[in-house]
């Protein structure tokens, strides 16, 4: 089988993640080029580049290019690419807004390119299950789905607080940049297609009049009578303690230090410059009449997602490692099978982000056009429930309708 070759543009965290699965299958993909101004080389290449538009400029011969890249440097260099004849792993979200969306899915079909968004959580083997059982039939058909995204207190002041996606206007809404992966599931498992959206949210916490009193604007200036009593401290958070520490390319004890000293990430959680709901609640309605609830909190120990599916003739319950399966005509009624599904943290996303690269192999190696086709065209669906969702929200939860 012809081995693939790709570029890499963009090689922080999502880059590198991607990239991993070219050194444990050299026989499937070698990665022959990277752009990144700041940490090119950390993902190891024949060519490097300091930008996107040098790279492509260039056209290197590859197959697939890689664009992981901040949210904003998604859509122009994905339309450069698609032309210049590449197939794209696109990070989500394809763009922070649906005209660009549509016009990369468009454009892609166009090209008769594959598109594969980071969705990675369909490519992970919990969620996969799901979709099997769904698809077997055995329990009927899907009826209702209640989802929570339990996004994690620390996960939260991290990356939408502090980070880069607080401010929707800087990135994309929180309802894009979270929750598309799980609006994703909802129409792969149903397998039809989003009608009407609802949704409310807001920031309950992370606002400036909610600062203790006495506190100041940086955890390192802080009295300690205050900052030791603070969850979202910056010191407790990434010096302190190493859970964070992996998403940093340098997370040396200096480097760290550095990061709370100088940077957003050692802000007060109550004087960032963030513009994002930190709760946020969607329900849909779906072709055929099934209904969805997904709640996303930040407020939660765990960043973890749980599921419980309504079918016809049973239903699956999952807390996000273990899925419960009940079927109405068993005898007795109350009969779980739990499955274990926790997997070991080799590639991170429970397998999700190297089974999101070996399918993209396998569809490109096969080279069925329909295939190829579906695969691009599904990947639009979840980012216009996120944008319908964040009309409602900002509409005072009006119903809108996806077109
Ligand atoms: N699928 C998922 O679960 C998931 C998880 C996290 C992030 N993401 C998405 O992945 C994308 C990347 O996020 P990340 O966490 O890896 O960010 P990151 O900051 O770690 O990496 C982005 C990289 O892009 C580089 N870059 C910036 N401008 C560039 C340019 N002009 N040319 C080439 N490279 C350039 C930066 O130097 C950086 O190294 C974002 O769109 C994000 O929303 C997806």
């Amino acid at each position: 089988m012809k081995k693939l070759k790709a570029i890499v543009l963009g090689a922080g965290y999502r880059g590198r993640a991607y990239a991993e699965y070219a050194k444990e299958h050299p026989d499937q993909l070698e990665i022959v080029g990277v752009a990144d101004p700041v940490q090119a080389e950390s993902i190891p290449a024949k060519k490097y580049w300091s930008d996107w538009r040098e790279c492509l400029d260039e056209k290197p011969e590859a197959d697939l290019v890689m664009i992981t890249m901040p949210d904003a440097l998604h859509h122009e260099p994905a339309l450069v690419a698609l032309k210049s004849g590449y197939h794209l792993i696109l990070e989500k979200p394809i763009s922070p807004t649906e005209a660009e969306c549509r016009e990369v899915i468009e454009c892609a079909l166009a090209e008769k390119r594959l598109v594969v968004v980071g969705h990675v959580l369909r490519y992970t083997r919990y969620f996969a299950h799901i979709k099997a059982l769904i698809d077997s039939g055995e329990l009927g058909e899907v009826v209702s789905i209640a989802h929570q995204e339990s996004a994690g207190f620390w996960k939260v002041a991290h990356s939408y607080v502090r980070g880069n996606w607080a401010n929707s206007k800087k990135s994309s809404p929180i309802i894009l940049a979270k929750c598309s992966h799980d609006f994703d599931l909802f129409i792969w498992w149903i397998g039809r297609k989003c009608l009407k959206v609802s949704s409310f949210g807001s920031i309950k916490l992370f606002r400036r009049e909610m600062m203790p009193r006495g506190a100041a604007l940086r955890c390192v200036d802080c009295p300690p009578a205050i900052e030791r009593r603070c969850v979202w401290s910056a010191r407790n958070m990434y010096v302190d303690h190493d859970e964070l520490k992996y998403l940093f390319a340098d997370n040396s004890d200096a480097a760290m230090q550095k990061l709370i000293e100088e940077t957003e990430y050692g802000k007060c959680v109550y004087q960032s410059d963030n513009d994002v709901p930190d709760h946020q609640t969607v329900t849909m309605e779906f072709e055929g009449g099934a209904t969805v609830s997904h709640v996303m909190t930040g407020f939660t120990a765990k960043n973890i997602r749980t599921t419980r599916i309504a079918l016809t003739r049973g239903e699956i319950v999952g807390d996000g490692e273990n899925l419960d399966i009940c079927r109405f005509d068993d005898n007795p009624v109350e009969t779980g099978v739990p499955l274990n599904y926790r997997l070991p943290n080799r590639s991170r996303h429970g397998g999700g982000d190297f089974n999101l690269v070996s399918e993209t192999i396998r569809i490109l190696r096969r080279g069925d056009p329909d295939e190829i086709r579906e695969t691009t065209a599904q990947a639009l669906q979840s980012h216009l429930i996120c944008f319908a969702a964040e009309r409602s929200r900002l509409a005072g939860g009006q119903i809108v309708e996806i077109d």
